[in-house]
């Protein structure tokens, strides 16, 4: 039997309001069977010409609404704040909790019985699933899709990797203006998300990895034909999800969770994903920790062949099978039995899936790494974590114990990083402080440090760099990141002093400063708090409020709550 739609409480019934609401809703030119028990399904869309990754958002959100009203449901497309990681200062990542917050009350205050949620650039996937897991109501992702993959003369190029390298070709003088220039003109040929597996392409897989999505939605290239086809079966799966009321925390279990997390890092996935995931569990009143990331990580090998981690672009994963692909080889490590959005398992989605190329979509047997991307470290100078990405490091720096030269800031950084006289070595750990949640503020990606000019002059491409910052999934060299307690709320990476020794031990997962534990307990203590970097408004309730890396940065008031009445 059909259950009674949530709609049904704004339309049905004698009431002045029951009245004003259909006419008012007519007003836009619909007839009156719109209101006889069709389910709504809103159309979350992130479109926004201030993001370029989800400007094509709007002729996604037609081919939903065609499907939608094709399985005999009513579309009603609403706008949020859309975050576009190219923009946004101080950094998108301030925002993401807001944007969720956008989502989840819009749904919330609106008529709506199920939501299709379009999201594509980095921080707008996790923010629309974390709004959507707080409403929980029915609710299914799709994606934009990564961009054409970029061109440059006879090179293809990946969004952000590539750009990072050559650049410091160009600041070394290596590529002229005009090759700069037309680098510029072809590394970002269409709408869509960063051609890498960066942080968007990670999320996406994510989001289908956790069942948000229908099967093979991640890597579909944002200006394919198959990506409106996709839309459209989504916009006609939501409205069936309505009637089963398959609510994304029947989907988004614990151990849907490690399905995810197991993706992750078998696609050698972005860092940024361990604080969205946190994030999103807190939401489900899932309580997942760092540890377990690790844990997955040890058991999963890294199989796809993508940069920052390989040599290919998503445009090569998606002819390679995509995520259903990657799931079916290791299908052993996953909870095959969860529902998914399309109301089949994740066996059942993946069984029949061939792999059409075995260099990009590797082997289980054959893997680009025996462990997962992304590692977590722990020890004196991070007591509640940090994380590297092992994969596109480098590998003889993975074990390395050397002298720290410090930065007190970013800002600090960006004046001295290219001076002729930096006494920096090979064997130097740079670190840079108050680019955390609170110190930066807003977490922002600084955690690639610069390469020093002085060292790229020697030919030194790669040195062990650590900040309480995050960095873009599309970056690479051997960073630690997301240290946590960060730096301005008192972690022990406040008081590293250049000269002081550091160990980082990948293998042992630890990550150690030399210092003696009662002249770390002195330095604390002589520590001086910076004022808040806001004092009103939106800035300062997220310094209020947000959470260390280690809860996922959301708000503390944000964790699980009922679903939307
Ligand atoms: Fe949007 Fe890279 S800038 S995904």
């Amino acid at each position: 039997m059909p259950r009674s739609l949530r709609s049904q409480q704004w339309w049905s019934g004698k009431e002045y309001y029951n009245f004003s609401r259909r006419a008012w809703l007519r007003s836009e030119g619909f007839t009156a069977d719109v209101f006889e028990n069709r389910p709504v399904i809103g159309i979350c869309n992130s479109w926004s010409e201030l993001n370029n990754c989800n400007a094509h958002l709007r002729s996604v959100a037609e081919a939903v609404k065609r499907g939608v009203w094709r399985a005999g449901g009513f579309p009603l497309e609403f706008p949020t704040i859309s975050l576009g990681e190219m923009f946004m200062k101080p950094t998108s990542m301030l925002f993401r909790n807001l944007m969720s917050m956008d989502v989840e009350e819009s749904i919330r205050a609106n008529p709506i019985d199920g939501v299709v949620l379009l999201c594509g650039c980095d921080k707008t996937t996790p923010a629309q699933i974390m709004g959507a897991a707080s409403a929980d109501i029915p609710a299914i992702v799709v994606t934009g899709g990564p961009m054409l993959s970029g061109q440059w003369r006879n090179r293809k190029l990946g969004a952000g990797t590539d750009g990072r390298k050559l650049f410091d070709l160009f600041r070394t003088g290596k590529l002229t203006e005009e090759e700069w220039c037309e680098v510029e003109g072809g590394i970002a040929r269409s709408a869509g998300h960063c051609t890498v597996m960066g942080t968007a392409s990670t999320m996406a897989s994510v989001a289908e990895a956790l069942g948000m999505t229908l099967p093979g939605c991640a890597a579909i290239p944002a200006p394919d034909s198959r990506r409106l086809t996709i839309a459209e079966l989504s916009g006609q799966r939501i409205v069936d999800m309505v009637w089963e009321d398959l609510s994304p925390s029947k989907i988004m279990t614990r151990e849907a969770l490690e399905n995810a997390i197991t993706v992750n890092m078998a696609i050698g996935g972005s860092t940024n994903a361990v604080v969205h995931l946190l994030a999103i569990a807190g939401r489900l009143g899932i309580d997942l920790h760092l540890d377990e990331f690790d844990r997955i990580s040890r058991r999963t090998p890294c199989i796809v062949n993508v940069k920052p981690s390989g040599e290919y672009l998503m445009e090569d994963m998606f002819e390679a099978g995509g995520v259903p692909a990657v799931m079916k080889e290791i299908l052993p490590l996953l909870h095959a039995d969860l529902i998914t959005a399309n109301g089949k398992t994740v066996r059942e989605n993946v069984e029949k899936v061939e792999c059409w190329n075995r260099d990009v979509i590797r082997a289980a047997s054959s893997p680009l790494s025996p462990e997962g991307g992304t590692v977590i470290l722990k020890g004196n100078l991070a007591p509640r974590g940090a994380v590297i990405k092992h994969t596109a490091a480098s590998p003889h720096l993975l074990q390395h114990r050397g002298p720290a030269y410090v930065f007190e800031n970013h800002q600090q950084m960006r004046e001295l990083i290219d001076s002729p006289d930096l006494p920096v070595t090979a064997d130097t750990v740079l670190v840079m402080k108050n680019c955390g949640p609170k110190g930066a503020p807003g977490f922002p990606e600084w955690g690639q440090i610069p390469m020093p000019r002085v060292l790229l002059d020697r030919g030194v491409s790669d040195i062990v760099r650590i900040s309480d910052a995050r960095m873009s999934g599309t970056s690479f060299g051997t960073v630690v990141l997301h240290v946590a307690p960060e730096s301005a709320v008192g972690g022990p990476l406040a008081i590293v002093e250049t000269g002081d020794e550091i160990d980082l031990d990948t293998e042992g997962r630890n990550l150690t400063l030399h210092v003696a534990p009662e002249e770390i307990e002195r330095r604390l203590a002589t520590r001086k708090e910076a004022p808040p970097h806001y004092e009103r408004g939106y800035g300062w309730m997220f310094l209020q409020h947000v959470n260390q890396a280690d809860e996922g940065c959301d708000f503390d008031f944000l964790r699980k709550c009922g679903p939307a009445k």
